[in-house]
């Protein structure tokens, strides 16, 4: 038998997982060639603007002779080579420019990621979506509502974009290796989102032990603003390095159900007192999607920056809700 005639694409994609990154902008196009790198999946990237995924796609390809991965990444407008994706990823949309709320992207993003979902749905009835286009709480319920999934299957990328930002930021201040901080920043993905300075560490310390509570509060208060900071350097549009990554750590633990702990927006019916909403909370993610809730015991002053952090969310999602798009 010639070598050429072993290659079997189809055997390929059967035998290595399938994950769709639906915007081949700077966050999707990220976490394809991380995804890639680690070899998790085959990807399909899927945009709008013609050549734009399969040029990247080609230079993924063409990267991997380099950087050693096996994995197939395949540029497309057409959403029939999505078929049967066990994760879809979506970060279609328009980002935040300067001056730019994440909110002012709501109307736009609620419908280009309405049609996406409707595609989606169409082509990958069982996948996981994992929805990473802002204003991200209202972007996540929108799928949830479009797709008519069990909300296990429909999460929001967040709280681990804002968790390794605090990290970062606590490892600068305490000068110790990043891989022995922790962090959980819990709430919804906006300026009123809620780092929990007693739940971060090092090494198993809570940070509130080893700083003074002017510094603590002053990385909370950057990593509240991480995605602005970010916004104001670079001028045209925002954060991709991390988010990128942040996707590919959920995805991770996703496609090889490693049942991890990290915080993501899921859907709440009652927990933490909320109902019938996403908010960024500690979760059991596998290959279920979100298999469980984790409740942590909030001080008062915590719950109710929660609640606080909660009535934003649950103001776009009125929006969302008039646009009646589902
Ligand atoms: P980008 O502008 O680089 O990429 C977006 C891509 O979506 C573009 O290539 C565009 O052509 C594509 N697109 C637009 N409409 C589409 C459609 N109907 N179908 C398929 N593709 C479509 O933007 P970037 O930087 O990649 O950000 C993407 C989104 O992710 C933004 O909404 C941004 O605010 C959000 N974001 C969310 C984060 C989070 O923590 N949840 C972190 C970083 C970004
Ligand atoms: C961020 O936090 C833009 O939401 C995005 O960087």
């Amino acid at each position: 038998m010639r070598w050429s005639e072993t290659r079997d694409e189809s055997k390929a994609a059967f035998h290595r997982k399938k994950v769709t990154v639906v915007g081949a902008g700077h966050v999707g196009a990220t976490a394809a060639f991380l995804a890639a790198q680690r070899e998790l999946a085959n990807i399909v990237l899927m945009d709008v603007i013609e050549g734009v995924p399969q040029g990247k796609a080609l230079d993924m390809h063409e990267a991997s002779p380099i950087q050693g991965y096996n994995a197939i990444v395949h540029g497309t407008q057409d959403y029939a080579d999505t078929v049967d994706s066990d994760l879809v990823i979506i970060t279609a949309g328009i980002a935040r420019k300067p001056g730019m709320s994440r909110d002012d992207l709501l109307s736009t993003n609620v419908k280009i990621v309405s049609e996406v979902t409707r595609n989606i749905v169409k082509y990958s009835p069982d996948c996981v979506i994992l929805v990473v286009t802002n204003p991200l709480d209202a972007m996540v319920y929108t799928a949830l509502k479009v797709s008519g999934f069990p909300k296990q299957r429909v999460i929001g990328m967040a709280g681990v974009l804002d968790s390794a930002r605090m990290r970062a930021f606590i490892a600068d201040e305490v000068d110790v290796s990043i891989e022995d901080v922790n962090a959980f920043v819990l709430g919804g993905h906006g300026d009123t989102m809620v780092p929990l300075p007693r739940y971060s560490t090092v090494a198993g310390i809570p940070i509130t032990e080893m700083l003074s509570r002017e510094r603590v509060d002053a990385i909370c208060e950057r990593t509240a603003n991480g995605g602005a900071e970010i916004v104001g350097l670079l001028k045209t549009g925002s954060a991709f390095y991390a988010p990128g990554a942040a996707v590919v750590e959920m995805a991770e633990a996703i496609l090889k159900d490693k049942k991890r702990i990290l915080p993501c927006a899921a859907y709440l019916e009652g927990e933490y007192g909320v109902d019938g909403y996403y908010l960024g909370v500690p979760c059991k993610l596998g290959g279920g999607g979100v298999e469980a809730v984790i409740e942590l015991d909030l001080s008062k002053d915590e719950a109710a920056s929660l609640h606080h952090s909660m009535d934003s969310v649950m103001e776009l999602v009125r929006t969302v809700d008039a646009f009646g798009h589902f």
